[in-house]
């Protein structure tokens, strides 16, 4: 009897494919495999994979690409787990001479968005469909439920709709996350986002560490208590949980071992995508770009050893009570994280806008409460704030929100300026507190900033008791000339 294809192809048997690739096989796909094999590199990985974790299980392994594009039903799902970048169009190339039209392509990687346009644009040129999917949750998500954000080729989704949602984390209320995105790179953009704040989140939860452990001078014992018992509230989310268990760690000679780990933070790179994408876009995202940049700063330990040693200025501390400063420390992180995913979802919004991507923001706040590295209880009130029929023009404007910030304001303020009279970095807990504040502010002094700009370039300005869009242009020192300059806007 002829056996049966597979319903499902995979390539690229790292850490993430091999546990994804199981996780489809549990939801009862076929699954045929595939990675290359480099001689000295990367050799007899499919065997190991065959014959260790995949032993036993309705997986097929490949080592070459025509037999394992063969083994699969048609219209094929190949999904590619290999690493961003050249890869991914080499490994294209690789594949194209071997599909037939209505085939189907899902890049699981990390990809940058734009080559996820072009992607689109060349699958579809050939015939075939090309869908990029943004897929979180590290190797435990992989294995057990991701959040999977899929964008590009929107003919591909029925095909590939109850796949991606088997292997998705299922929230509560038993939603997968996972939904259709939106065209193009939508999908990679929004999970560059949820990256991008993922920084966020990380660096204002060692703020918080910091604040905690330095004012008060407890123990990780004690740290750790604190992070649980917020892990009960607004705060519960993924990152709280595993900070509470990193902090009573121990390693093997019996040590805390975060006490142990260099303060120096690497990063791939979506981080940096997610601020420099905001900034072409026009759109601030100050929290995440602080987040981005404080991890640089943090690599350049040698030098803030140097500067540390000239400065000392860490020497004093302020004795606060303990009860006090738990809370003014919860209300800056619950404050900033509000402002970090009002940036991060008016990022969204301006993107979608400018792409036409027609993204909904209730559901891809749905698509992050499980699975993902920034799942939190949180995602659900973010949900129903856009929701709602009276759609926020900006998160912090929502009812829910405004009151939320309204409680725990003071303690917030009274963090970051003690924190800064003390000698504490608390860099994104300030920049959060900025953006807050010229958010609210209903004037600013960029009048100064275009009054300057025209002054040394005529580049013009717009009246208080003109229309907007009406520019003016001034003759500064009595002896400019007419010229202006451009009004654009980049
Ligand atoms: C996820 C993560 C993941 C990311 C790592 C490393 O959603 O599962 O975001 O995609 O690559 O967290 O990121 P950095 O090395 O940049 O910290």
């Amino acid at each position: 009897m002829k056996q049966k294809k597979s319903d499902i192809g995979l390539i690229g048997l790292a850490v993430m494919g091999e546990n994804l690739s199981l996780n489809l096989e549990k939801n009862n796909w076929k699954v045929s495999v595939y990675n290359r094999t480099v001689p000295g590199i990367e050799e007899g990985v499919v065997e190991r994979f065959i014959n260790g974790r995949a032993k036993g299980k309705n997986i097929e392994g490949y080592n070459d690409i025509p037999s394992f594009i063969e083994s699969l039903e048609t219209p094929r799902k190949i999904m590619m787990m290999v690493r961003a970048g050249n890869p991914v169009d080499e490994l294209m190339e690789q594949v194209f001479p071997h599909l037939s039209p209505g085939d189907i392509l899902i890049d699981g990687g990390n990809s940058n968005y734009e080559d996820t346009n072009r992607r689109v644009l060349l699958g579809e040129s050939k015939g075939f469909y090309f869908v990029g999917a943004g897929v979180s949750g590290g190797e435990e998500g992989a294995l057990n439920g991701a959040s999977i954000m899929p964008g590009g080729s929107e003919e591909a989704w029925p095909a590939v709709k109850p796949i991606l949602q088997s292997i998705a984390a299922k929230a509560d209320d038993g939603t997968p996350c996972c939904d259709w995105i939106g065209p193009g790179g939508s999908g990679h953009f929004v999970k560059m986002i949820h990256n991008g704040i993922e920084y966020g989140d990380m660096q204002l939860i060692a703020e918080a560490y910091w604040a905690l452990k330095n004012f008060l001078q407890i123990d990780n014992q004690e740290l750790s208590e604190i992070f649980f018992s917020w892990n009960e509230g607004k705060l519960r989310s993924y990152l709280i949980e595993i900070t509470a268990n990193i902090l009573i760690h121990k390693d093997k000679y019996g040590g805390y071992l975060l006490d142990k780990i260099l303060d120096a933070a690497g990063q791939k790179g979506t981080g940096k995508w997610s601020v420099i994408n905001a900034m072409e876009l026009g759109m601030p995202l100050g929290l995440i770009a602080t987040a981005v940049f404080e991890r640089s700063l943090s690599a350049l330990k040698d030098l803030r050893k140097v500067a540390s040693d000239q400065y000392h200025h860490i020497e004093k501390r302020a004795v606060f009570n303990k009860p006090e400063l738990v809370l003014d420390v919860y209300s800056a992180l619950y404050a900033s994280k509000l402002v970090s995913y009002a940036q991060g979802f008016a990022v969204l919004q301006r993107a979608s806008d400018t792409f036409s991507w027609n993204l909904n923001m209730a559901s891809i706040a749905r698509m992050w409460r499980a699975g993902c590295i920034i799942r939190s209880a949180f995602l659900n009130d973010i949900a129903a704030a856009f929701e709602t029929t009276d759609k926020p023009v900006h998160l912090l404007l929502a009812p829910y929100f405004r009151r939320e910030v309204k409680q725990v304001f003071h303690g917030w303020r009274r963090l970051v300026s003690g924190a800064i009279s003390e000698g504490m970095p608390i860099p994104a807990f300030s920049s959060a507190l900025n953006y807050f504040y010229s958010l609210t502010s209903e004037h600013l002094p960029a009048n100064l900033i275009q009054a300057q700009r025209d002054y040394f370039g005529a580049h013009t300005f717009e009246r208080i008791d003109e229309p907007r869009g009406k520019y003016f242009h001034e003759d500064w020192t009595g002896h400019g000339g007419d010229t202006k300059s451009g009004t654009y806007n980049v």
